[in-house]
């Protein structure tokens, strides 16, 4: 009997990892990170749909209630209601000089983003202007996949 037990636990430690990589590949799915917006999909009708338009259950507000053309001019020159593809990709930005509000394949270096994770070297403030809340990590790395795969206007 005793001879089997390093081989119990051999096996013990198999069964770990392979819960361990179960466990992992479930928090990989998306609608268990993008919280307050499960179902979030990184294409651009999702998240015109789930964020722009959307004022989602922890209280973080739509993007166009500020950013809207209709009745005013919109919040910082931005118009996301009438067509946001048009407005960010490869638009550039009007308060941050030499800034891209989306450059499709660079997440990091999109100015969106920047603005959305309240980096330090952004003009004016994080967004939502009006946050807390703002957006959670898996909204924004949901957005982020969108600009890694091309920000297609898909
Ligand atoms: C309560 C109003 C309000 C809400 C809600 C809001 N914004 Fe803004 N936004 C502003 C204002 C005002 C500015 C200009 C001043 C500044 O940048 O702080 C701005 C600026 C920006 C800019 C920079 C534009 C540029 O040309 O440099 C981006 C990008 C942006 N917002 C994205 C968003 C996104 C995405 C959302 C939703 C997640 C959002 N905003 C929600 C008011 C708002």
């Amino acid at each position: 009997m005793r001879s089997c037990r390093p081989w119990g636990a051999v096996l013990t430690r198999v069964v770990l990892v392979a819960i361990a990589v179960t466990a992992t590949a479930c928090d990989e799915q998306l609608s268990d990170i993008t919280g307050p917006t499960p179902s979030l999909e990184p294409t651009f009708s999702n998240i015109r749909e789930n964020i722009f338009e959307t004022t989602d259950s922890a209280g973080r507000t739509a993007c166009v209630a500020c950013h809207t053309s209709q009745g005013r001019p919109p919040a910082g020159g931005l118009d996301l209601s009438s067509d946001p593809y048009g407005a960010l990709v490869n638009r550039p930005s009007r308060q941050q000089e030499a800034a891209v509000q989306v450059i499709p394949g660079d997440p990091a270096g999109s100015y969106l983003i920047q603005k959305l994770q309240g980096t330090e070297d952004i003009a004016g403030f994080r967004m939502p202007r009006n946050g807390p809340p703002y957006l959670t990590e898996g909204q924004v790395l949901v957005i982020e996949r969108w600009i890694q795969l091309g920000a297609r206007n898909d």
